[in-house]
């Protein structure tokens, strides 16, 4: 479970103390062992106390009442946010430890990708990843997080069929991942799904431009949306919005056009090689953290240099271990 989050813009709430003033919340510790309310007491041995709790401290107390444990980030929160003109950032996550940091960090949804058939199985496309192998990792993710909205992609394969494959296999994620929302890739052409699925009460994030699934279809990692085939994509756009999605992925789509979706929709726009006037952003988090090396697409920004660091601590290990300073006595029982 994360330690103590950071409050954002979606889940700093107030609370009133007994003297009516009104309190930030944010520093209480996120995964659920928070007190339930004001008045909640976290362990028995703090019944003690209880019943004086309840009155106002004769000499002083503490500056604050307990802060209200922190609240899941929902779809309407996002809406909400483009509607005040407020950006988020989303990040792939593939496991506990990395979707308790980013949520730490402020990242406000988190997206069990089918790229985790790159980054998780060493496959060359996101094709094979099976649901089977994605629901573990977005069970561990949902269940390592108390605020982001988590987000899991259906993958390939599990979708297309029918409207009753795409809820059949959405309603899986929902019951066995404990996600809150799927994503699927296509535009118009999916229209049917979306509806089915959010019909169902699950809500849907959208992905067109480029749609990783559809490479071979596509031709290869290319841009989407340029010239006469702006067109198509504004149509896509207001085909998934129409069907009821919660937002939607632009992937490598021109800036331009990317800015006149986002304009014109009411449902946030999610960035990735689409340009600075996406209502959000989202990128892998191996590309952003610099753990996968080589080149990296355009749109990637590296903002670490993880596997240097990586490579130089297992680098030191193998060397201590085999001259012997690993492990010292201190490292060692008697
Ligand atoms: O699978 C994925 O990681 C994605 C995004 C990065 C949008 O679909």
């Amino acid at each position: 479970m994360p330690e103590a989050a950071q409050p954002n813009q979606f889940t700093t709430t107030s609370s009133t103390d007994t003297n009516g003033n009104v309190t930030a919340a944010g520093s209480t510790p996120a995964g659920g062992n928070a007190p339930a309310g004001p008045n909640a007491t976290a362990s028995p041995g703090a019944t003690a106390g209880a019943a004086s709790a309840e009155q106002p401290a004769p000499y002083g107390g503490p500056a604050s009442a307990p802060a209200a444990p922190p609240r899941r980030i929902r779809t309407l929160d996002l809406i909400k946010a483009k509607a005040e003109g407020r950006r988020w950032a989303m990040l792939t996550s593939y496991d506990q430890y990395t979707a308790a940091l980013f949520e730490q960090a402020g990242v406000e949804a988190l997206l069990i990708g089918d790229s985790a058939a790159n980054n998780v199985y060493g496959h060359a496309t996101t094709l094979p990843v099976t649901v089977d192998e994605l629901i573990p990792l977005a069970r561990a993710v949902a269940s390592a997080t108390a605020r982001a909205l988590i987000v899991a992609d259906l993958p390939f394969g599990s979708y297309e069929i029918s409207d009753e494959q795409a809820v059949a296999t959405a309603v899986r994620f929902m019951k066995e991942a404990g996600v809150h929302a799927v994503k699927l890739e296509g535009g118009a052409r999916m229209a049917s799904r979306i509806k089915a699925i959010t019909t169902a009460g699950i809500p849907v994030m959208a992905h067109i431009g480029f749609t990783p699934q559809a490479e071979h279809n596509l031709g290869g990692y290319k841009v989407q949306g340029r010239g006469e085939a702006g067109t198509e994509l504004l149509e896509d756009a207001r085909a998934v919005a129409e069907a009821g999605a919660f937002s939607v992925v632009m992937e490598m789509v021109p800036s331009g056009l990317a800015g006149q979706v986002t304009a014109e929709l009411a449902i946030p726009t999610v960035g990735i090689g689409a340009g600075a006037d996406c209502d959000a952003q989202v990128l892998v988090w191996q590309d952003m953290a610099g753990l996968r090396t080589g080149r990296a697409p355009r749109f990637v920004k590296r903002y670490a240099d993880l596997h240097s660091v990586l490579a130089e601590a297992v680098g030191r290990y193998v060397e201590e271990v085999k001259s012997g300073v690993f492990p010292e006595p201190e490292r060692s029982f008697d």
